[in-house]
């Protein structure tokens, strides 16, 4: 498939969307955000206030020293104090506050749908009952659509550091809350920490009729993600981006029209890629694959799905109007909804981009 690219709409003639207009249009658009870790989505304010609310002490004295400590060298020393960061999130509220600050960004984001990852499993280690995390998760949820027009669902995350026995052991733990998430995915440490691992667990969530994602491919080798697809049976890649070294892997996510959820922000603080500019989503479109892009954890590194796709876009040249159409309509494919919903959507992403034709 060239960069014309799956769904393109024939009646919109993307080369009269002018680049200086694109910002604007990025940020108007109806999107969809399917990879965001809620805990990820932390402000360093909200850490404090929570703090406080809960007597939990802090390693940083501020705000200020909190944030200048992220400086991250890899994805291990993003999580050590991602993990430390989720330490003040005791009650169902703190749950609550935490998504629904989550919700006001996306809704000014023009976000109309997310798929919120959680990782329980932080939260029960310090003796946090599950039932907390998702009910606080769940009223959230449900307040976003109610109030801010979001259609938001959740996706249980198993921590992959751990051992399969205690994924199982969370998964049946939440079992009762079964009606309150649609999916579980995968994500903490990559490297030595293959997808095969957890291939029991995921034969249950599959067995329940959960949806299957799981982080393959953002710092480990091509062949998670390849074990992703033929051991966890997987629905969506997240991240993906290093499948470019393996040229069969491409045309195999291609042809399956495999989603990615990419996260170039994460991946430049994450050093995955040197800068913004080095990203290689253009060669994903290229590539045919069915990427799109997300926030991974705004609060850590920079910035909401808005600023993730402005800068992005002004990093790389080679991303126009019609990539923006495509990575935003392949956001709604890729999406965990009925098809109905989803064509609703396209023809609100048509309407934003027709829109931003200039005429003559
Ligand atoms: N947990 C939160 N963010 C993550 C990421 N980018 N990769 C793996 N696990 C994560
Ligand atoms: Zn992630």
């Amino acid at each position: 498939m060239s960069s014309a690219g799956a769904g393109m709409p024939s009646m919109i003639d993307f080369d009269r969307i002018s680049r200086d207009r694109l910002p604007a249009l990025l940020r108007s658009a109806p999107k969809a955000e399917l990879h965001i870790h809620i805990e990820g989505s932390l402000e360093p304010e909200l850490i404090f206030q929570l703090a406080q609310r809960n007597g939990v002490a802090l390693a940083y004295p501020s705000v200020e020293a909190l944030r200048a400590a992220y400086a991250f060298t890899d994805l291990q020393s993003f999580l050590d104090i991602y993990y430390a960061g989720a330490s003040v999130l005791l009650k169902e509220a703190d749950f609550f506050d935490m998504a629904w600050a989550y919700f006001q960004r996306a809704a000014a984001d023009n976000v109309v749908h997310a798929e919120l990852f959680f990782d329980p499993q932080t939260h029960t280690a310090r003796g946090v009952d599950i039932g907390t995390v998702i009910r606080g998760l769940h009223h959230a949820c449900q307040r976003a659509h109610a109030e801010l027009g979001i259609s938001a669902a959740l996706i249980l995350c198993f921590l992959r550091h751990l051992s399969e026995d205690e994924a199982l052991a969370t998964l049946d733990a939440a079992l009762p809350y079964r009606h309150h998430f649609i999916g579980v995915g995968l994500d903490s440490s990559e490297r030595g920490h293959p997808p095969e691992k957890f291939a029991r667990v995921f034969a249950k969530a599959r067995a329940l009729g959960l949806h299957l994602v799981a982080h393959a491919g953002e710092e480990g080798p091509p062949a998670y993600i390849e074990s992703a697809l033929d051991v966890l049976q997987v629905e969506r890649i997240d991240h993906g981006v290093r499948c470019l070294e393996d040229p069969a892997l491409v045309r195999r996510l291609a042809a399956a029209r495999m989603p990615l959820t990419v996260c170039p922000l994460s991946n430049v603080k994450l050093c995955v890629f040197q800068d913004l500019s080095q990203h290689n989503l253009p060669a994903l479109l290229d590539a045919g694959l069915c990427a799109m892009v997300n926030s991974d954890d705004p609060a850590y590194f920079g910035g909401y799905l808005n600023q993730n796709l402005v800068e992005t876009f002004a990093a790389l040249p080679q991303l126009g109007a019609r990539q923006a159409y495509q990575l935003l309509r392949n956001g709604f494919e890729a999406s965990f909804v009925a098809a109905d919903k989803r064509e609703a959507w396209y023809r609100m992403l048509d309407a934003a981009f027709a829109g931003a034709v200039t005429a003559g």
